[in-house]
């Protein structure tokens, strides 16, 4: 009785707490949205992409948006948290940067401010939105099958280099497991498996080490997106390869690649319905709603998975009638005939 009587007295202090520290914050708590994105070079998406989607989005939904980014400096994850949580934030959104979010969340939390691990998981956070990380990795995966099939090369004898993202982002992990459900499955066999990472230049230098590895023998390279694509081609390029590569993002120079035929496909993963998604969410948060998701991580965050979309050559022209690549950017000298034959126009 007594032990019952004492908890329930610290949860009101603790409650109280909560409230006083809400008020202490600021008076525009509920309205504003703080997010922070991770960097500003791995996946040329978050400033290009993400930021003006998300503002658009939260701005529409009547947030204050108040976007920063880490700039890929967990310290720096830490002290823009800090900031935005003594200006107040009525939700936080936020794209981990090597497991920096973990933190914050857990600062949010303790002022009773809801928690959107956007993008990337984040431990403890109220929910996850994203693209479905496992059917991304499996797109990647059948590039790779139907890039060799089409080159007319056996996958079982195939020497195919294998790397992924950044094994601190959490969404490395669920594109990997994606993609060799599928390679394993048509009998793949790693020839040289490269170290993790979202840094383009570092990929670079990596493959080249891998090439030098495998004697230059290389029939196709899975690569995590289309930063990484972009420096393994052209690693190719100069050594008069063109070979099956997977991606993802449909970046500019993801999209120019398949145009060229240099990257099998990319998977366009739009950010207008990936930041509509995060502020619906947030929108319902606020109201004290408790949102349902369609699926859900292993530690059982609720996980609202999005459907990316496969995009070769022949597709590329609806992401630009969808508003996310130009024409302009795409179709510069040397692809404009490549934009022709697809219809890019
Ligand atoms: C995102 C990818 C992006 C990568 C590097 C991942 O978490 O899902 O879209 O290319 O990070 O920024």
């Amino acid at each position: 009785m007594k032990k019952t009587s004492l908890i329930s007295i610290v949860a009101v202090a603790a409650a109280s707490a909560l409230m006083l520290s809400g008020c202490a914050a600021g008076t525009s708590t509920s309205t504003r949205a703080c997010v922070i994105l991770p960097d500003a070079d791995s996946g040329t998406r978050w400033e290009p992409g993400d930021r003006p989607a998300l503002e658009k989005a939260l701005t529409e939904a009547g947030y204050e948006a108040d976007i920063q980014n880490a700039q890929s400096d967990t310290s720096k994850f830490a002290t823009i948290a800090d900031q935005q949580l003594s200006k107040g934030c009525g939700v936080m959104i936020l794209v981990d940067f090597q497991g920096a979010g973990a933190a914050v969340v857990e600062k949010a939390k303790a002022q009773g401010i809801p928690t959107i691990a956007y993008d990337r998981p984040i431990a403890g956070a109220d929910y996850y939105v994203s693209f479905d990380n496992e059917v991304v990795g499996q797109m990647q995966g059948q590039m790779i099958v139907d890039g060799l099939a089409a080159a007319g090369k056996d996958i079982k004898t195939a020497s195919i280099i294998y790397s992924s993202g950044d094994p601190a982002d959490g969404n490395a992990a669920m594109f990997l497991k994606g993609a060799l459900s599928v390679l394993d499955a048509a009998g793949a066999k790693a020839a040289f498996t490269m170290e993790g990472t979202w840094d383009g230049a570092k990929a670079g230098t990596l493959f080249e080490q891998a090439f030098t590895a495998v004697k230059g023998k290389v029939d196709a390279v899975l690569a995590p997106n289309d930063n990484n694509a972009a420096s393994i081609i052209a690693i190719l390029d100069k050594n008069g390869l063109t070979v099956p590569v997977s991606g993802q993002d449909a970046s500019v120079a993801g999209l120019q690649n398949v145009l060229l035929g240099k990257q099998t496909a990319t998977v366009y993963k739009p950010f207008t319905i990936e930041a509509k998604a995060a502020s619906e969410l947030a929108i319902a948060l606020l109201k004290g709603e408790k949102p349902s998701a369609n699926k859900s991580l292993e530690d059982g965050t609720p996980f609202i998975a999005l459907d990316p979309i496969s995009t070769t050559a022949d597709k590329v022209k609806d992401v630009v009638a969808a508003g996310d690549a130009k024409v302009a950017d795409l179709c510069t000298a040397d692809v404009a005939a490549a934009c022709e034959a697809n219809g890019v126009k």
